[in-house]
Order: structure tokens, then sequence, then C-alpha cells
């Protein structure tokens, strides 16, 4: 009995994978994509991850909080709390109000394990989907970023995700993301990633600071014309 169960189960998974992962990317849901097909995805620190060139990503983001004087701070699509870990391990004893969001109830339950009870607690985790506003006023965090999740965003989402950020920001806007290997707003082959020119989408804001990584991913850390005085 248990083992037809768990033959359904794993049946079930498989079916949505192909069934969702593979369909064009009109069909592409990213809440059932990241529910479902995308729920086995990698929960750990070093493997996969690290071989994406994502150490470069987490230390831009870590060393950008303390030298900017980071006190709050907001993730869009943390996943399974990937970043919000590091974060909360490289200033376990700083004031700093973190929250995040993501489309996936499964992602965010995982980081309940993964984060650990201290840092978990630390942080404030709710379920959102991007292309809808966010409930916080204007200006509401010192930084608000996002890593590998506007590249998972709907061509028709894309502008208003990226305003709520700039709403939300009181002063920073850090990405990391896909390099420009593609035509803007194609997608790519496996139809789930969309190409977009970050720069152009903050074109009123000031560049502080750009860095490739492994010739894939890119850093971008955006700042408000107000503040800007010099690049960090
Ligand atoms: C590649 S994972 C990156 C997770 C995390 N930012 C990290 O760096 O480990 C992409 C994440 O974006 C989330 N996501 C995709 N589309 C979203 C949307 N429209 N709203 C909120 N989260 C979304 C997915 O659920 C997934 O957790």
């Amino acid at each position: 009995m248990a083992g037809l169960l768990r033959w359904k189960k794993v049946s079930r998974k498989y079916l949505l994978r192909k069934v969702i992962g593979n369909r064009d990317f009109l069909d592409y849901d990213p809440k059932k994509f990241w529910t479902y097909a995308r729920e086995d995805i990698q929960v750990d620190e070093g493997g996969s991850d690290a071989k994406l060139g994502n150490e470069g990503k987490r230390k831009a983001l870590v060393s950008l909080i303390d030298k900017a004087g980071i006190k709050s701070a907001i993730e869009f699509g943390c996943g399974f709390g990937l970043n919000l870990k590091q974060v909360c391990e490289a200033y376990p004893n700083k004031k700093l109000e973190l929250v995040g969001c993501d489309i996936s109830r499964v992602q965010l339950e995982k980081a309940k394990t993964f984060m650990g009870e201290k840092n978990y607690k630390r942080a404030k985790l709710f379920e959102h989907d991007l292309a809808n506003k966010m409930p916080y006023p204007d200006s509401s965090f010192d930084l608000v970023y996002s890593c590998g999740v506007l590249m998972h965003v709907l061509p028709k989402h894309i502008e208003n995700v990226v305003n709520e950020m700039k709403r939300l920001s009181k002063d920073y806007v850090y990405l990391y993301e896909r390099t420009n290997r593609y035509e803007e707003g194609e997608r790519h082959e496996n139809n789930f990633v969309f190409n977009y020119d970050y720069c152009k989408f903050f074109n009123d804001w000031k560049l502080a600071f750009s860095r490739e990584f492994q010739k894939k991913h890119f850093v971008y850390i955006f700042r408000k014309k107000e503040f800007f005085d010099k690049s960090i």
C-alpha cells in the first residue's frame, strides 16, 4: 500500500513536470511551475549553486549591506532562503529587518529547515506573486534585492515588478540575473527564462556597481539618483 502511494506521488510529480515544464511559454504559469514542476529544486549551498558562480552574488550582496549601512531589506523571490540565510550568518548580531516573499509555498516551507530556526525567525517570509502589488508603502526598505527571479517573470509583468522594486526601495536595488546572451524579451530554450535589459528599466536611477560572473550572470546595484554620490 505504502509503495503504491509513493508511486502515485512520484508519478504525479513526474507528470506535472513533463506537462508543465514542456508546454509553450505562453502557458508557463509561474505558480504551478515553481510549486510543482520545481518542487525538487536543489537545496544545497555548495553544489549546483556554486557552479553557477553564485558565490560572487552572495559576496556582493553581503558586502553591500555593510558598506551601505543597510538596516532593512526585502528579497523578491527568496525561494528556500539561500540568500537570507547567508545574510543572517554574515550579520548574526546586526539590527537588520529582513523580509522575503516567494510565489511558491513549497519553497517557503523548505526555508524553515534550510535556514535553521534562529535565522528563519529573524526573517519575515510570506507567499506572494510578484505580478501583484506588494503590501508595503513606498520606501519601506533601504534595500530591495532579487537573485535569479526577474528572469522568470513573464514579459507582461516585468515592468510592474521592476516598478514595485523601485517603489519599495528607499535607496538601493540589487539584482543578480542572467547576462544578455539573448535578444531582449526572448525566452531561453527552456521556456521559463526571459531576457531583459535591466539597465533600461533603471535608466532613471544610477548604476552604482556592475560585475559579470563567469560570462553567465551579472550583479547590478542601482541607486536612487538623489542619494547617488559615489560608486560603492
Ligand atoms: C531560481 S529560484 C531563485 C531563488 C532565490 N532567489 C535564490 O537565489 O536562491 C527562482 C525563485 O523565484 C520564484 N518566483 C518565480 N516567479 C515568481 C513570481 N512571479 N513571484 C514570486 N516569486 C517567483 C520561484 O518560486 C523561485 O523560488
